[in-house]
């Protein structure tokens, strides 16, 4: 990792704060003091030194956030309030990576961390990581039956798929709660449109076996171990 990077990551400020620390020759690394931004060190071994403290190494950082309804599921926008906006300021230093996208208008569970890898385990459908929304259309939702036909739909990139069948875990008159295994673009809303129903709110409870609980609307906590196996809790049986 470079060097300005580790530094940003620790907290000591932003990127160009932390290059200036290091050109004035504040830092070392290893007992060298370094003066180049962009020097390589590692995290496993090098030990990073400014103003004679130790500064701690980046560890993987993992996020639950409960996403707000307006707020956009993207590093960077130039309209709108992001994820990121969203987080305290020394996290936003942190190169965090979404981990399945909500639209705008959606809210609920939305992942956030600087692990890649965690990220591919949640959304690569052969994961078996079922994501679970509550659902509200407009109108009359159909029978249960005509919902869970299997049916080809288009993804994000106009490319056809065709949805492991969804869990239904509550059907109402006009509210639901399902499980898919999918994080396609706009999938809930496209199963529902494609059995007949238009989705108005949606909400996403849970991922894997990690629930959204009460963490109030805009907040955001630092996920544990057992939160990360909860999260990747997959069912083998489908
Ligand atoms: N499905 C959707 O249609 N939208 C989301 O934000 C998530 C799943």
């Amino acid at each position: 990792m470079r060097l300005d990077k580790w530094l940003a990551h620790a907290g000591l400020g932003t990127r160009n704060d932390v290059k200036a620390l290091i050109r004035q020759g504040r830092v070392r690394v290893n007992d060298t003091v370094i003066r180049q931004p962009d020097v390589h060190v590692n995290v496993d071994h090098d030990r990073v030194i400014c103003d004679d403290e130790a500064v701690r190494a980046p560890t993987r950082l993992v996020l639950m956030m409960h996403k707000p309804v307006g707020v956009v599921s993207a590093r960077k926008d130039t309209w709108n309030r992001t994820v990121i906006d969203c987080l305290p300021k020394p996290m936003q230093r942190r190169d965090l990576h979404i981990a399945g996208r909500l639209d705008k208008d959606a809210s609920g569970l939305l992942i956030l961390t600087t692990d890649t890898a965690l990220v591919h385990d949640i959304i690569a459908p052969k994961k078996h990581v079922y994501k679970t929304y509550d659902v509200v259309v407009d109108g009359r939702l159909p029978s249960r039956e005509v919902f869970s036909k299997p049916r080809e739909l288009k993804d994000g990139k106009n490319r056809p798929y065709t949805p492991h069948p969804p869990r239904i875990v509550r059907w109402e008159e006009s509210a639901a709660r399902v499980a898919v295994r999918e994080g396609k673009f706009h999938q809930v809303k496209r199963m529902f449109k494609a059995a007949g129903a238009e989705v108005i709110a949606l909400k996403r409870v849970a991922i894997g076996n990690l629930e959204l609980g009460d963490l109030p609307e805009g907040a955001v906590r630092e996920l544990v171990s057992q939160d990360i196996e909860a999260l990747l809790m997959s069912d083998k049986e489908d």
